[in-house]
C-alpha cells in the first residue's frame, strides 16, 4: 500500500466548495429508485459509496443514466421501479455502511422477493443486527453471521407496524425503519434517545410520504407509491470540516466554503468549534430543496480544550475525529464522552484516532466511550495508518499540515469512499 506525505504548511487560505454530500446523495437514489417514473438528482456524489449505491438500485431493477459519470455538479436520472418493484439480488455494498443499513428497510416488506447484502472486509465487521432485529419484529425474514454482522439475508414477507425506541441514536437504523414503515401495515413510530440526521424524514416528506415528528417520537404511514421529483444536493458539512479544523490549526489559515449543507442535525462541529474559541461562522444562509445551505468561514485561533457529549454526539457523529485533533492543539483537556458508537464506524474509530494521534506526539487516553487529550503541545509528527477509514486518512493529512515534522499517511486511498478530490482541493487552499 503506498503512503503520501503531508508536511508542514504555510496557511489554508481561499473558498472551496466541498463535494456533495454522503448522506443525502445514498438517500437520494434510494428514494429515486422506491419512486414510480423518473427522478433527477443534481450534483449527486461521485464517490465509491454512492457509487455502491446506483449499483445496488441497478440491480434492484432501476435504470440509471447520467451525462458524465456523474460528475460533481452533474444531473443523473433514475426510472425507478416503484415502493414493491424490487427484484432479487445480490447486492455488494462495497465498503458502504449507509447503503448497508438503509436498503434492508425498504427490501423487508416487499414479500417474494429475496436478497444477499455483502461488502468488504470492513463492512463484514460492522454490526446489522440493529436493523436486522426491529425488521424481524415487523415480520420481515432477516439472517445474519453469528447473529450480528454481514452478510445479511432478507426475505420479504408483509410487514406489521411496530413502536421501536432506538437503544442508541442512528440515523442510519431510524432511517432503515422508515422505509420499512412505508410498507407496513398502520403507523410505526420510533423514538430517538437524542435527535440524529433528518435527511430521511425531510426527503420522504418532499416525496410525497406521511412522515412527522413531534418531540423524539418519528412517525411513518404506509404509502402506495412515492415521487422523488427533482433533489439538489447540497456539499457536505462532513467534507467541510477537515478544512474548518484545518484552518483552526493551521497559523495564518482563513477560508470560506461554500454550499455547504447546514441542517442543524449535522453541524454540531460549528458549537463544538465555537466553545474551543474557534473562529468559524456561517455567513450566509439559503435553501435548497428540503435542505438549509450556507457559506462557512474559518480562521485560525488559539483553541481551548472542551468537553463533548450527550445529544451533541450524534450532530458531530463523523465529526468526532477531527476534534480529537483540534484538542492537540488546545490549552487543556478535552474529553469525548457517550460516543461508544465510534466503535462501529469504518474502523474502530476510538482506537484508530487515538492511535494515529498518539503516534504523531499526543497524550491520549481512551475511555468504553471516547477519549481525553492532552492538549498544549500540537503534533511532533510521525506515521498514521489509515486502516482503510477515509475519516482517518483525512484527518491526518490536516494533522501533517500543522505538525513539527510532517506526517506519512499510509493509505491515504481510503479517502476516496466519501471524498476522492481531497488532496486536490486541499492543494488548491494551499495555494491560494
Ligand atoms: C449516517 C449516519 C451516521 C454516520 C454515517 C452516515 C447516515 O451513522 O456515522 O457516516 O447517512 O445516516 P449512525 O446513524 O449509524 O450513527
Amino acid at each position: 500500500m503506498g503512503s503520501t506525505r503531508f508536511d508542514p504548511s504555510g496557511p489554508l487560505r481561499g473558498a472551496l466548495r466541498p463535494p456533495a454530500d454522503k448522506s443525502i446523495s445514498h438517500r437520494a437514489a434510494l428514494i429515486a429508485a422506491m419512486s414510480e417514473g423518473e427522478s433527477s438528482i443534481d450534483g449527486y456524489l461521485e464517490s465509491a459509496d454512492t457509487r455502491s449505491t446506483l449499483a445496488a438500485i441497478e440491480a434492484l431493477g432501476a435504470t440509471v443514466e447520467s451525462a458524465d459519470a456523474t460528475a460533481p455538479g452533474d444531473q443523473i436520472r433514475i426510472a425507478g421501479v416503484g415502493l414493491q418493484g424490487a427484484v432479487s439480488a445480490a447486492i455488494d455494498v462495497g465498503n458502504a455502511g449507509t447503503l448497508l443499513r438503509l436498503l434492508p428497510g425498504w427490501l423487508a416488506g416487499q414479500p417474494g422477493g429475496t436478497w444477499k447484502l455483502d461488502g468488504d472486509d470492513s463492512i463484514r465487521r460492522r454490526p446489522v443486527d440493529r436493523v436486522a432485529d426491529p425488521l424481524r419484529m415487523m415480520g420481515a425474514g432477516v439472517s445474519c453471521r453469528d447473529e450480528r454482522l454481514p452478510p445479511l439475508e432478507i426475505v420479504g414477507a408483509p410487514l406489521r407496524a411496530i413502536r421501536y425506541e432506538l437503544p442508541v441514536a442512528s440515523a442510519q437504523v431510524k432511517s432503515c425503519l422508515l422505509f420499512a414503515g412505508l410498507l407496513a401495515e398502520g403507523m410505526t413510530a420510533i423514538r430517538e434517545p437524542a435527535p440524529s440526521r433528518d435527511h430521511t424524514e425531510r426527503m420522504l416528506s418532499a416525496a410525497g410520504a406521511e412522515v412527522e415528528r413531534e418531540g423524539d417520537l418519528v412517525t411513518v404511514r404506509p404509502a402506495s407509491r412515492l415521487e422523488a421529483g427533482h433533489v439538489v444536493v447540497p456539499s457536505d458539512f462532513s467534507s467541510a470540516a477537515f478544512f474548518l479544523v484545518g484552518a483552526a490549526i493551521v497559523p495564518g489559515s482563513e477560508l470560506r466554503l461554500t454550499g455547504v449543507g447546514i441542517n442543524p442535525t449535522r453541524t454540531g462541529l460549528l458549537a463544538i468549534l465555537e466553545r474551543m474559541g474557534a473562529a468559524v461562522e456561517v455567513q450566509a444562509s439559503d435553501r435548497i430543496g428540503a435542505e438549509p445551505v450556507g457559506v462557512i468561514a474559518a480562521r485560525f485561533g488559539e483553541l481551548r480544550g472542551t468537553e463533548v457529549g450527550g445529544e451533541e454526539v450524534p450532530l458531530a457523529i463523523d465529526e468526532l475525529p477531527l476534534v480529537a485533533l483540534a484538542a492537540c492543539f488546545a490549552e487543556g483537556t478535552t474529553t469525548i464522552r457517550d460516543a461508544a458508537e465510534l466503535r462501529s464506524k469504518e474502523s474502530d474509530r476510538i482506537e484508530s484516532v487515538a492511535a494515529a494521534l498518539a503516534a504523531l506526539g499526543a497524550r491520549v487516553e481512551t475511555a468504553p466511550d471516547g477519549m481525553a487529550i492532552e492538549g498544549g503541545g500540537g503534533l511532533r509528527g510521525g506515521v498514521v495508518d489509515s486502516h482503510g477509514d477515509h475519516r482517518i486518512a483525512m484527518m491526518a493529512a490536516l494533522a501533517g499540515l500543522a505538525s513539527r515534522d510532517g506526517v506519512e499517511v499510509v493509505g491515504m486511498d481510503a479517502a476516496a469512499v466519501s471524498y476522492p478530490g481531497f488532496e486536490a482541493d486541499l492543494a488548491s487552499l494551499l495555494e491560494a
